[in-house]
């Protein structure tokens, strides 16, 4: 279940002073090779690419003190409501971290967490939020038991508590590119936690920007979990695990490059690979409305005539991001507001683009 590799038996508190908090703000990221079906428990099928984003965030602050019963126990609210179906969803994950954080069933843990983005806005909560949560875990590790844990080591053990509650999380925990699941001829990638893609990025990649088109703000109708389930019988799941491992490869070659074109064809191809799969599972969904198919039409068609260098990526839903490089920003907001407001929502888009990685606040 934990995979061994940080499992911690004696981790415990020798007294009842084991009070505290943690205060930790991570981001959400957005795949441009993406992780859709896993092998075992929340081992990814193929690796996957993503950037951290900078200002979709969650903000978590964990509170502890020494467990009133038996059982440890978790109140979790989000936006200062009360979440009682997350709050099982959480017990049940902090269960299976017991090994590794034995400390956790000393505990009751008062959870309060807020983002910046709104519910459902084609950005992963999940990844954010999970982040934030296993970032809190580690940092009581870290100060309520003095261990002097190299940086490095931190968040790659964050990283992999992250994984567990949700894979896209694993990413979440570093800011820039983060690549998770083992990249043929990349010794430092891992299916157990994501990685930072430290190696030269090309600076057109440095401050890339993501433009958050929102199509439709509804609650998404088949769960992530369900998705990647549904590979386990999808006939076209090997050769997409295998075309996903080839685009992550040349991902990478491609951001130290700066190949645009074929940072394109990569992440459009990725995209729509994504929901390809969705449509032939069985059941089948579809989750892309007619609203994004207009505006992935005018994405192509401006690219075309202008030669801008936009390109589209898609979530497990129906809004789109558009991408490109802040060197044509201005020409790009124009592009938004003249050609695709039309197909956006009363919601609009949301202005995001690469950021730092999560940031401790107390
Ligand atoms: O982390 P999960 O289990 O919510 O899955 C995320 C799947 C995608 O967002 C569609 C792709 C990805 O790699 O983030």
């Amino acid at each position: 279940m934990t995979d061994m590799l940080y499992d911690n038996p004696g981790l415990k508190f020798k007294n009842q002073d084991c009070i505290g908090e943690s205060v930790w703000q991570s981001p959400s990221n957005i795949a441009l090779v993406k992780y859709w079906g896993k092998k075992g428990f929340q081992i990814p099928s193929n690796p996957s690419i993503s950037f951290s984003l900078s200002k979709s965030f969650t903000e978590t602050r964990l509170s502890f003190q020494p467990a009133k019963g038996k059982d440890f126990n978790v109140k979790f609210s989000f936006n200062n409501n009360p979440q009682p179906d997350f709050e099982k969803k959480i017990i049940s994950y902090f269960k299976s971290l017991t090994k590794i954080f034995p400390f956790i069933e000393q505990l009751d843990f008062d959870i309060q967490s807020k983002n910046t983005f709104p519910h459902s806005a084609g950005i992963a909560s999940s990844a954010s939020g999970m982040s934030a949560l296993a970032l809190t875990l580690c940092d009581i590790e870290q100060h309520c038991f003095n261990k002097q844990t190299r940086l490095d080591d931190f968040f790659q053990k964050a990283s992999f508590i992250a994984r567990l509650g949700s894979g896209s999380a694993s990413r979440s925990v570093y800011g820039g590119w983060v690549a998770w699941g083992a990249i043929e001829g990349m010794e430092s990638t891992s299916d157990l936690y994501g990685v930072p893609i430290k190696n030269y990025i090309h600076s057109d990649f440095l401050n890339y920007q993501d433009s958050i088109l929102l199509v439709e703000t509804g609650t998404k109708t088949v769960s992530s979990r369900i998705g990647h389930d549904l590979m386990n019988s999808n006939p076209f799941a090997k050769v997409r695990f295998s075309q996903a491992g080839q685009n992550a490869k040349r991902l990478v070659e491609v951001l130290k490059s700066g190949d645009i074109d074929e940072f394109i064809r990569i992440t459009e191809s990725e995209a729509l690979s994504l929901h390809a799969m969705m449509m032939t599972s069985q059941p089948s969904f579809i989750l892309i409305k007619p609203q994004t198919i207009n505006i992935i039409d005018k994405i192509k068609a401006y690219r075309k005539e202008t030669g801008v260098p936009v390109s589209f990526t898609l979530d497990a839903g129906p809004n789109v991001h558009l991408l490109y490089p802040k060197s044509v920003k201005d020409l790009v907001k124009e592009f938004i507001n003249t050609d695709l407001m039309p197909h956006l929502s009363e919601n609009g888009f949301i202005d995001d683009e690469i950021g730092a990685g999560p940031r401790k606040l107390i």
